[in-house]
């Protein structure tokens, strides 16, 4: 079943097209993210089906129904924006009970839906404080809460954990991803953070340009992105070319390196790639060390190639010595060359 879909869907402001013609199905109970850099069209992807914002052209479907014209409070959804913007002058439970006193949600009933909620986000016994006395990953989760206890249809997250601390961020990914398998709600989120959209995705949609470049689960995309543009955003760094014009690249963490009078010794590894070049430089970083190495890639052509060794087994090395590194076929991942 999906929860939501964008039908060739596309935005344009002025001459700009923010979102181009994109087809989407958003599964109905999971965790899907739309991933890409500043400007690929994310939130303006989000507001389309929110309600905000009418799309220029295509059809916006919720649970199967064309939504396209329906106005956002008719939607069913919660939404958490970055600013969270919780009313400082209510309590947490009343900030909670907003949205269900909106929808006329009376007395009794009120009350139970806000603790259910605040329980989920493990604020119960906070009921009763103002925002202001609350931290910032607090405050996140009373509006957490807010947009769920409405019983959404859909959950809409855009960039909800970018206000917080780095340690606070990598809390609160587990929690939503605590909260989203607790509820069985189907949760879309924006960001443009590749760990976290790895870390807490059932499906992640890589955007560029306001079009899709890739959808699948974090197992699907991540060891195959489909072109060079996703494969950089996750953290491929290497590209070079084989002999016959296929385009490879390969993560530095992949990469094995000897310095070159090893280069016929035993244990070097056979099937793959192998690049004779200069060190041009070595960046220590504690538990790994970064070697970038310049070389010909087996078309001619000069490439540069980082490999990512811990640091405890990495030879010693300096610019100019000559090494060899090593590009396992196992890892050696074949790309189109041009995002589409
Ligand atoms: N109301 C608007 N009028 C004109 N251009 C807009 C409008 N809203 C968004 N844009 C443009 O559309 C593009 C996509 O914007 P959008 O906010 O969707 O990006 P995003 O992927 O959410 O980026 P970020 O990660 O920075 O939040 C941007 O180039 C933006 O400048
Ligand atoms: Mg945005």
């Amino acid at each position: 079943m999906t929860a939501a879909q964008f039908v060739g869907v596309s935005q344009v402001f002025g001459d700009f097209t923010a979102v181009d013609a994109i087809d989407l199905s958003i599964p109905e109970g999971k965790l899907t993210t739309l991933l890409g850099p500043s400007g690929c069209g994310k939130t303006t992807s989000l507001r389309m089906l929110a309600g905000y914002l009418a799309p220029t052209s295509g059809q916006i479907l919720i649970s199967g129904r064309d939504a396209t014209r329906t106005p956002p409070e008719k939607r069913n959804l919660g939404m958490v924006f970055q600013s969270y913007a919780l009313f400082p002058h209510m309590s947490v439970a009343e900030n909670v009970a907003y949205g269900l006193k909106v929808r006329r949600v009376g007395g009794a009933e009120r009350k139970r839906r806000v603790m259910e909620s605040l329980e989920l986000v493990g604020l119960a016994h906070l009921a009763d404080s103002k925002p202001k006395k609350l931290s910032g990953g607090q405050q996140q989760r009373v509006a957490l809460a807010r947009a769920i206890t409405i019983g959404p249809e859909l959950l809409l997250l855009d960039e909800p954990l970018s206000n917080l601390d780095a340690r606070l961020r990598i809390q609160m990914r587990a929690e939503i991803r605590r909260i989203q398998a607790e509820t069985q709600l189907s949760v879309v989120l924006v960001t443009h953070d590749q760990d976290e959209a790895l870390e807490m995705s059932d499906e992640m949609v890589l955007m560029k340009d306001g079009r899709i470049q890739q959808h699948g689960s974090p197992h699907e995309v991540f060891p195959a992105p489909a072109n060079r543009f996703v494969a950089e955003f996750l953290g491929y760094e290497n590209f070079l070319h084989d002999g016959g014009g296929r385009l490879l690249t390969i993560r530095p963490e992949h990469v094995g390196l000897t310095a070159d009078a090893e280069a016929a010794g035993a244990g070097a590894p056979s099937a793959g790639v192998q690049i004779a070049g200069t060190v041009r430089d070595v960046a220590y970083r504690g538990v790994d060390v970064l070697v970038s190495v310049e070389g010909d890639d087996p078309a001619g052509d000069r490439v540069a190639v980082t490999a990512d060794l811990r640091a405890g087994s990495a030879p010693d090395l300096s610019p100019g010595d000559p090494v060899r590194v090593h590009l396992p076929e196992s890892q050696l991942v074949e790309i189109d060359s041009d995002a589409a």
